[in-house]
């Protein structure tokens, strides 16, 4: 029987993360780390491990991921010789493209200017500008990037994208590689952050790539915290070069009562609640994998360790 070992920073995630696996894969013997049968676990199911509680299980044979990202397994580094899978739910897609749907619906229909009129009671209306004419980036053109790139020109807005590698999707100008950066950049009223965080992509939303963009435009963060560079975004913000930002993931989480963050003018601030794998198909996609390791089939949304994603 393989033994899967839950390596969270979340009490309540390992709770939650028990029912589905003894739902969805009773094959598995699921256990947490101070079980003695953890020193017997080939599997670590991973979110924010902590430091060091890989390095002493012997028998281990794959780190996996409960989310899309990966990047929070450098919590604890151990064991980075091993190989390491994410989880893609397609559920995720939806949850992601109604998060980003909202942040762009809310500054290009002007809800972010009626409100602060409300709160004055202020009647005044703004031209309304038509979709085709609203520009927006998407950074990041993987499993959520390219659905929601292809959601917003399916709406009628005007989409670019931009991933490492050249990509093909109806309706999106799509753009690759550092060289075409700039250009991608160039005028958008919006940009949103698909990204994975590794060392290239880490600090991208600073001054540099916010001075290229349109006067009065958005941010969205929904790749990781710190792909943004706080200050720099306060900047832009006071001088008024940007308009708002919608960030949803922080690089501590949750976001300490004192951040400067929660009370900045233009930010709007939701608690890393944009999209989520579900339970049942993280158990579902673990046990799939456990039974390739076990029968020496490749496995499934495996990460590329020169890449970092
Ligand atoms: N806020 C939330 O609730 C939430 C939920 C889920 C995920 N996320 C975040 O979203 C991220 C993306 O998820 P995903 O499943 O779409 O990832 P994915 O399928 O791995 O796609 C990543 C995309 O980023 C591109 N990319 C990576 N490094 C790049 C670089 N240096 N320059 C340009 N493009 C680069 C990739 O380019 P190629 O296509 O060329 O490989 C790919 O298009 C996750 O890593 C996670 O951080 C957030």
């Amino acid at each position: 029987m393989t033994t899967v070992v839950l390596l969270t920073n979340d009490p309540i995630l390992n709770s939650e993360l028990q029912v589905a696996f003894a739902r969805n894969a009773p094959e598995l013997n699921v256990v947490l780390p101070d079980d003695p049968a953890a020193a017997e676990a080939q599997i670590a199911a991973c979110w924010y491990p902590p430091a060091g509680s890989m390095a002493s299980l012997p028998n281990l044979q794959l780190v996996h991921s409960v989310a899309a990202g990966v990047d929070h397994l450098r919590t604890d580094p151990s064991r980075a010789d091993l190989p390491a899978c994410r989880v893609v739910d397609p559920d995720h897609r939806r949850g992601m493209t109604e998060y980003v749907r909202w942040a762009v619906l809310h500054f290009h229909r002007d809800f972010d200017r009626v409100a602060a009129q409300q709160r004055q009671s202020a009647w005044q209306r703004h031209p309304q500008r038509p979709a085709g004419q609203f520009r927006v980036g998407v950074m990041g053109l993987g499993s959520l990037g390219a659905a929601i790139a292809s959601d917003l020109a399916g709406a009628g807005y005007a989409v670019s994208g931009w991933a490492r590698s050249p990509r093909e999707i109806p309706g999106v100008i799509c753009h690759h590689g550092d060289e075409q950066f700039d250009g991608f950049l160039d005028g958008l009223d919006m940009l949103v952050n698909l990204l994975p965080l590794t060392d290239a992509t880490r600090g991208i939303l600073c001054s540099k790539t916010f001075a290229a963009l349109a006067p009065g435009a958005v941010v969205v963060n929904a790749g990781r915290g710190q792909h943004l560079v706080v200050d720099d975004l306060q900047q832009g913000l006071a001088s008024g070069h940007l308009r708002g930002a919608v960030l949803d993931v922080f690089d501590q989480e949750p976001l300490p009562v004192d951040d400067r963050l929660w009370q900045m003018p233009g930010v709007i601030i939701t608690p890393h609640m944009a999209s989520a794998a579900s339970d049942d198909c993280i158990a579902l996609q673990v046990a799939e994998n456990a039974r390739r390791l076990l029968n020496g089939e490749p496995l499934n949304n495996l990460v590329d360790p020169t890449l970092g994603y």
